[in-house]
């Protein structure tokens, strides 16, 4: 009698979750003895914070969705937790992989774990040593109690490495978000999102912001719109704003001032492809997110992190990202228009093969009767 397909649970909730699925998703779909399951917490709802992205890379509508939506931390964790739980108790998988560092992916595994099912962490041993991230706290747990470590960048695994963790549940397979990006490479390049906006190649500055650090207080967030207008007047800037960061803007009266700047363009969140269309053809991103810090790095964009630390070291010694802060960016920002910025290469297995690598150990486990 043949072995029974392996039930694997791919496990979403915020956007940059769907981006790292998606390639692993498309993978295990070929295999034969894998039956990949996309199981979307609900963290994130909003047809531009999640249906669009699953359209952009070729997904399939979710197979669950708890539908938690958004609270405060320990309610929304929470309501996950108990949401799985009970899948897991009803229909127990083989395996369940959690991906980067956001609360569905702290929550989930920590379920998976106490019914002794197990883990895989995909992105595992990213460090900011901050703890007054959210996302820090949810890294080191997440490290702690998973049995597989799927990292990115030899900097991931000797922070593992220093934490105490077995060297034999380390595994480098590179960036997977790399891996979305050259399955969707043609549809990017031929989407021209920057073009219907009228913008030139090389002539605007893409924003995102979103951390709590740089959105939640009056007296950041101020700063950092009267620094927004002062860029407005050496480039256009493109402002794709996230919800969080939309509440706020709104909740301190900055909206409008904002609004009333012309050469500012404030937009809904992106879909998966617009997004990557304007990064790949801007000057340089400002930001404070993880995964564009990763993505212009790849594609040799200058990239400004409004952070005062990185999870991401890599972009920096490597790549093309300085982090910055509010006094210092327009200084920055001269720089690269004096084109004194890193040019940077691409850092190791960032090569769009990271999916193929995860298969091929998963395919081992399962052959050996691990999963
Ligand atoms: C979450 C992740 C963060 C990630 C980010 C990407 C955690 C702790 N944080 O932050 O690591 O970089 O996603 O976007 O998991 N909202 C909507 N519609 C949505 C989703 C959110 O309106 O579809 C609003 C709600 O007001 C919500 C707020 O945004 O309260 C924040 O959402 P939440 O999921 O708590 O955190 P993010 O800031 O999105």
């Amino acid at each position: 009698m043949s072995k029974r397909k392996s039930k694997i649970h791919l496990i979403a909730g915020a956007r940059p979750n769907f981006i790292k699925l998606a390639p692993l998703y498309h993978e295990l779909k070929k295999e034969d003895w894998a039956f990949p399951i996309i199981v979307h917490t609900g963290q994130h709802y909003d047809l531009n914070m999640s249906g669009n992205f699953f359209k952009d890379l070729d997904l399939i509508q979710p197979h669950i969705n708890f539908g938690v939506g958004s609270g405060l931390h320990g309610e929304q964790v929470a309501k996950i937790m108990i949401a799985y739980e009970k899948l897991c108790v009803e229909d127990r998988p083989d395996l369940c992989v959690v991906m980067g560092d956001v609360n569905s992916t702290v929550a989930c595994v920590l379920v998976a774990v106490k019914l002794g099912i197990k883990t895989a962490h995909l992105e595992a041993g990213l460090r900011s040593f901050d703890k007054t991230m959210p996302e820090e706290v949810n890294r080191i747990v997440t490290d702690v109690i998973a049995n597989m470590l799927w990292t990115p960048s030899r900097d991931a695994d000797e922070n593992l490495l220093r934490e105490g963790v077995a060297p034999e549940k380390i595994k480098r397979v590179g960036n997977i978000m790399i891996d979305s990006f050259e399955n969707c490479r043609e549809a990017i390049e031929n989407n021209r999102y920057f073009t219907n906006l009228k913008l030139n190649k090389n002539g605007y500055c893409l924003v995102t912001l979103h951390r709590p650090s740089n959105v939640d207080g009056i007296e950041n967030l101020s700063k950092i719109c009267e620094v927004l207008i002062e860029i407005g007047k050496k480039i256009p800037v493109i402002f794709p704003v996230h919800p969080r960061t939309r509440t706020r803007l709104k909740e301190y009266n900055l909206l409008s001032s904002l609004e009333k700047c012309s050469s500012l363009k404030i937009l809904e969140p992106l879909s998966y492809l617009d997004s990557m269309n304007l990064v790949m053809n801007a000057k340089f991103v400002l930001t404070d997110s993880g995964g564009l810090q990763e993505e212009t790095t790849y594609l040799g964009i200058p990239c400004l992190t409004l952070r005062p630390n990185t999870e991401r070291p890599i972009t920096v010694t490597e790549g093309t990202n300085k982090l910055a802060t509010v006094s210092g960016v327009i200084q920055d920002i001269a720089d690269i228009f004096k084109g004194r910025h890193s040019k940077g290469k691409v850092p190791d297995l960032w090569d769009g093969h990271t999916a193929n690598r995860v298969v091929s150990l998963l395919k081992e486990e399962y052959n050996s009767g691990g999963i």
